[in-house]
């Protein structure tokens, strides 16, 4: 396994539009980001990776992507986009950009063109089909709702979109077109951005059949997944991207790849096979995913999420490289999904961090995420702005003619808008995040949770975040250790070990809000030293035939 330095690093996730506003319109902006940078590298961040700033009609929120090379007006100019990259390179920080390659805008130039006639330039950049028999081309359902196709009146044909309407597919089965993104790529990296994030990137390579796929009794629309996800030529595709473009620079890449499995992702992250560094999958944020779907919250199992995080952690340990988070722009929070935002959330916040951290892999830390903010829970539909939360709300409401109560509550478990509130700055006026209107409302619990305080407190989750962070730039064996799990049944403790060249960590967290008692014997009698505990209490002399753990307790131990 060799080393590199995307293996060693933090990396931290902005989403722009909710991270700090400077010119007072109540969006996040490129240059709010440059006045926060200093607060990034004191928490020992490494790399930055940005969700998307170029320009867009913003149906997605910058997921639909009108021209690659210019810069969302809201969020500022290009001059504004080099400063902040110098900025970040001054800092001994890296910055890498979303890629959103499966889609563009529908107002692109590219599909502008496309759409206009059948036999253009572009009309083989975007994937047009013939309908059947009057209705769609197959039944394959948009992620945000409805049909994949939409109808064009212009032409008569219907273009493919697994996300918005106005988020229309591009056609990876033309060499134009790829060649069109690789350039795109070059300049960017050319600029000096050191990577990128690649959105659903293994839904480029559609089965060319376009096969229906079956539907659950009484849907008319069917995840057509199995024809698009990781699909026949997707790694024909990365090689060639690694060929044109990636081979040339000392770059960063990671993945993200809905319904990727672990023999997948070896694929995709070996060291021999020149696609990329790492893959965001996604089976510990499925979770507690009822029949229903992700809006169909259950309990969820302490086990399971062991058995999902132990097969990712051993399954790529020889070969790949994993990428650990527990959230992101399109997740609830984790203090509130997986630990306890009420009663123990700093506590909880410290654990999770701990569990996570102290896994084999590059750890990613999503704003606010190092102060522990919550999910929200706004009185009205009309306070989400998340077009993901709004199409489902309006099927459930037109189709099944539920009532307004009965799914709110799937919305505060789930929305992806909880990840989008602003940014806590502080206890003044809209969280300090701006001095208008924000674009979407603020957490009411700003007052108590926000940077500000966090940085005034020494025991802050802020400053346990920067120790996990020093720690492991200390510690090679958090970075290049062997993991092996503890107590694989227990349903209260998440424990495993890491060990490199004899040396061995224990990390053990209680995942519950109570005082229990787990046996450790055999490291009872092993001479051994505290690297980081959220328990004031806890010491090098403590025995560990018999721990009791505080409530949401975490510690690592460090045997040599
Ligand atoms: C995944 C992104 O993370 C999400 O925010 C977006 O809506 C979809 N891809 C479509 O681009």
């Amino acid at each position: 396994m060799t080393k590199q330095w995307w293996k060693e690093s933090v990396v931290y996730q902005i989403y722009p539009r909710s991270f700090n506003d400077s010119n007072h319109d109540g969006i996040g902006d490129i240059r709010g980001i440059i006045e926060k940078l200093d607060y990034i590298k004191k928490l020992g961040i490494d790399v930055i990776w940005l969700s998307p700033v170029y320009d867009s009609p913003n149906d997605d929120n910058g997921y639909d992507i009108r021209h690659y090379r210019q810069i969302m007006s809201e969020f500022g100019t290009m001059e504004d986009f080099d400063e902040l990259l110098d900025e970040t390179h001054a800092r001994g920080m890296k910055l890498v950009m979303d890629l959103v390659v499966n889609h563009t805008s529908d107002e692109h130039p590219w599909f502008v063109e496309s759409r206009a006639s059948t036999h253009n330039d572009k009309r083989d950049y975007y994937i047009w089909k013939k309908g059947e028999n009057g209705s769609e081309p197959n039944n394959w359902a948009s992620n945000f709702g409805g049909s994949a196709w939409q109808f064009d009146e212009g032409t008569g044909e219907y273009y493919l979109h697994l996300f918005s309407k106005k988020q229309p597919d591009l056609n990876w089965e033309n060499p134009k077109l790829r060649e069109e993104v690789y350039d795109m790529m070059r300049w960017w990296l050319n600029k000096g951005v050191d990577g990128f994030r690649m959105d659903v990137i293994n839904f480029i390579s559609k089965d060319q059949r376009f096969l229906d796929s079956d539907a659950k009794p009484g849907h008319v629309y069917a995840s057509g997944s199995s024809y698009f996800r990781n699909g026949p030529r997707i790694h024909e595709f990365l090689q060639e991207m690694h060929k044109e473009v990636l081979s040339g620079y000392d770059v960063m890449t990671v993945g993200e790849m809905p319904g990727v499995d672990v023999e997948q992702a070896k694929l995709y992250t070996g060291e021999d096979r020149n696609e990329l560094h790492m893959v965001f999958h996604f089976e510990h944020m499925g979770l507690g995913n009822g029949p229903g779907g992700k809006w169909d919250n259950q309990p969820w199992k302490l086990t399971e999420l062991k058995q999902i995080m132990t097969k990712w952690q051993k399954g790529l340990e020889s070969v790949g490289w994993n990428s650990l988070y527990w959230n992101n722009h399109d997740q609830p929070r984790a203090v509130t999904r997986f630990g306890d935002d009420a009663d123990y959330r700093e506590q909880s916040a410290k654990m999770l961090a701990t569990c996570l951290h102290m896994m084999k892999g590059t750890p990613y830390i999503y704003q606010g995420e190092e102060i522990g903010m919550t999910n929200v829970s706004f009185p009205s539909i009309t306070d989400y702005k998340d077009i993901e939360t709004w199409n489902w709300y309006q099927e459930q409401k037109e189709k099944f003619g539920r009532d307004h109560s009965s799914f709110m509550a799937s919305i505060y478990d789930r929305s992806r808008d909880n990840a989008r509130t602003p940014m806590q700055w502080s206890d003044s006026a809209n969280a300090g995040f701006t001095d208008a209107k924000p674009w979407i409302g603020v957490n009411p619990n700003y007052k108590n949770i926000n940077v500000k305080q966090s940085l005034e407190n020494p025991d802050s989750v802020f400053y346990y975040y920067q120790k996990l962070i020093q720690l492991r730039k200390r510690e090679q064996t958090i970075v290049y250790g062997d993991y092996e799990l503890l107590l694989e049944d227990d349903e209260e403790v998440f424990a495993y070990t890491r060990t490199l060249k004899g040396e061995t960590l224990l990390i053990v967290c209680n995942f519950t809000g109570k005082y229990i008692t787990r046996e450790f014997p055999s490291f009872s009698n092993k001479p051994k030293t505290l690297l980081i505990t959220n328990n004031d209490e806890r010491t090098d002399m403590d025995a560990l035939d018999r721990v009791r753990l505080l409530p949401y307790e975490a510690l690592v131990y460090k045997f040599s």
